[in-house]
């Protein structure tokens, strides 16, 4: 059977990143799972912020024309996602607003958000660990780009504190929870890869 393809997103660019981290482990915990990972950054799609006239005239960007062939080259889509002002970050929703607006040969509306399946955390020095961010997000995905998108999700708060030195998740509890979710996403993956 296929291996399942699943890429892994972070939804900040920041040095030393609480989010990068996040999905460097969930690229880690995936690649135990038997699974195809890639783990991208949003550096290396630098896009304007989304403008309607833009788009009108010029059409979407190569880049998001590549970040969407490269979410569609996937049966599972993870994002860590950093909070701010109780939201996502303005550069995940510009990505995910251009993604949306990319319609290639063929293409239903909302393409690369369709036959694929989502996961999300979140990490903040916070006490709520970013969980408005997840909350904002899955309505980002589900009701505006109409993605599947499974229930299981973390915030890890008092994300300072919450790596140990190699990087895990240093609360077992915690750590359980996310490696639960992550083998959901693969469950779920893996019956994306028979479907299609
Ligand atoms: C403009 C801005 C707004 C923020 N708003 C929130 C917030 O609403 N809730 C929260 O928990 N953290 C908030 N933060 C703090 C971020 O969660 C913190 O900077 C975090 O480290 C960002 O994620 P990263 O480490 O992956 O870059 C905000 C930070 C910035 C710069």
């Amino acid at each position: 059977m296929p291996i399942p393809k699943i890429l892994v997103l972070p939804g900040s660019t920041r040095a030393g990143s609480h989010n990068v981290k996040l999905a460097a482990l969930a690229a880690k915990e995936l690649t135990l799972l038997d699974v195809d990972v890639t783990r991208i950054s949003l550096t290396d799609y630098p896009l304007p912020i989304y403008e309607a006239d833009f788009d009108a005239r010029e059409g979407p960007p190569a880049n998001a024309v590549k970040l969407k062939q490269m979410i569609m080259a996937h049966h599972g889509v993870f994002i860590a996602s950093p909070e701010y002002s109780a939201s996502v970050t303005p550069m995940l929703k510009n990505a995910i607003d251009w993604v949306s607006r990319v319609r290639e040969r063929g293409d239903p509306t909302y393409a690369a958000f369709k036959g694929r399946v989502f996961a999300i955390s979140s990490a903040s020095p916070g006490r709520a660990g970013g969980l408005r961010s997840l909350m904002a997000l899955r309505q980002i995905l589900e009701l505006g780009c109409g993605a599947l998108v499974i229930p299981e999700q973390v915030a890890i708060q008092r994300a300072d504190y919450a790596f140990d030195e190699m990087d895990n998740i240093a609360d077992t509890g915690t750590a359980n929870l996310f490696r639960a979710q992550l083998e959901r996403l693969v469950e779920m993956a893996r019956l994306m890869v028979r479907g299609g």
